[in-house]
């Protein structure tokens, strides 16, 4: 029967199993989806060129730089300016300068780069592939469809987006698909199940950007002193938090007030890891110092939302 199918011009139904085909490997979490990639794509020598916004904590540790040191990569940095767009300047010069073997690209709270169609062209043209880091970015990839498409690889945090206590994959698109057989290697049988699955994104992708939504509305009137990173969220992002920048005031003064009155904002990143120089990479530095992230989660009501602005405005 599959054979008279295939033979037809347009057959009953889809037979092609190459078509928006997507292989995609559960890890642990993202930093050992990101760790198995490496090792099996770098060889001894080879360069990974990452953004100079990665940050470090005593309790997590770097979950972007750590499988760098861990596999022994050699590494350089791309600057990032103060609202976390990559400076393609810079960007185009490392390409050439540094010849890596990937360029990491990291699409921070769930926004894709506005260059991002430039910046894989740029790769690709100086024969570098593409890791699409969307631990932040599940919805805006999986509802949004506005990233992890064009990269040669994408890699997922579950954990982050969905109430569980670990899960990551990793996704091969276009020229690695053929990493595949090897990967098996990596793949655990002991991986808890993380039943993705029986979640609403849509529901999810609706409620975070309704709530992301409501915040920029409730941060306006004193936006001279929480200014969101972000003045819009474009059609298709689904933000993991709404990063805002806290400019006259204590940020982290600001942070543990509002977690001891109960509302569980973090700053990504406040303290960047040793290796991104601060003379090199000032703007990187300065977002650092500033930035604090909302929550806009699905678990979360308008009227906490609400709550929650009030007590930020008597804080600042
Ligand atoms: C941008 C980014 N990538 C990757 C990771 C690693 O995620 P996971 O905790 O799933 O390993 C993190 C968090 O640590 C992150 O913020």
């Amino acid at each position: 029967m599959p054979e008279i199918e295939k033979s037809m011009l347009i057959t009953k139904k889809p037979v092609t199993s190459e078509v928006f085909f997507r292989p995609t490997f559960p890890f642990l979490n993202a930093r050992s989806a990101f760790k198995a990639l490496l090792q099996e794509l770098l060889l001894p020598g080879d360069a990974v060129l990452l953004p100079s916004y990665i940050g470090w904590s005593q309790n997590e540790g770097s979950g972007v730089f750590d499988p760098i040191q861990e596999t022994g990569a050699e590494f350089s940095f791309y600057r990032m300016t103060r609202d976390l767009t990559i400076d393609l300047q810079d960007l185009s010069f490392k390409l050439t300068q540094k010849k890596p073997k990937l360029l990491v690209l990291i699409h921070y709270f769930g926004y894709p780069d506005p260059n991002l169609v430039k910046i894989v062209t740029l790769a690709h043209d100086a024969g570098v592939y593409v890791l699409e880091d969307e631990a932040h970015a599940l919805f805006s990839d999986w509802v949004g469809g506005v990233c992890g498409r064009l990269g040669d690889a994408v890699i997922f945090s579950l954990h982050k987006m969905l109430p569980f206590e670990c899960g990551g994959l990793l996704v091969l698109n276009r020229s690695l698909k053929s990493l595949n057989d090897r990967l098996t290697y990596f793949k655990s049988n002991d991986l808890p199940e993380f039943d993705w699955w029986n979640y609403d994104f849509v529901g999810i992708a609706t409620r975070r950007r309704q709530n992301a939504l409501h915040l920029l509305d409730l941060l306006r009137p004193f936006s001279d002193r929480v200014t969101p990173l972000h003045s819009e969220i474009p059609l298709g992002v689904i933000p993991q938090t709404l990063p805002v920048l806290i400019n006259h005031t204590s940020r982290d003064a600001v942070y543990f007030a509002l977690n001891d009155l109960g509302y569980g904002v973090v700053s990504l990143y406040h303290t960047l890891i040793l290796q991104i120089d601060a003379a090199e990479f000032p703007d990187s530095c300065w977002l650092s110092h500033r930035i604090l992230n909302l929550p806009i989660h699905q678990d979360i009501s308008l009227d906490l939302l609400q709550s929650m602005i009030a007590k930020l405005e008597d804080l600042v």
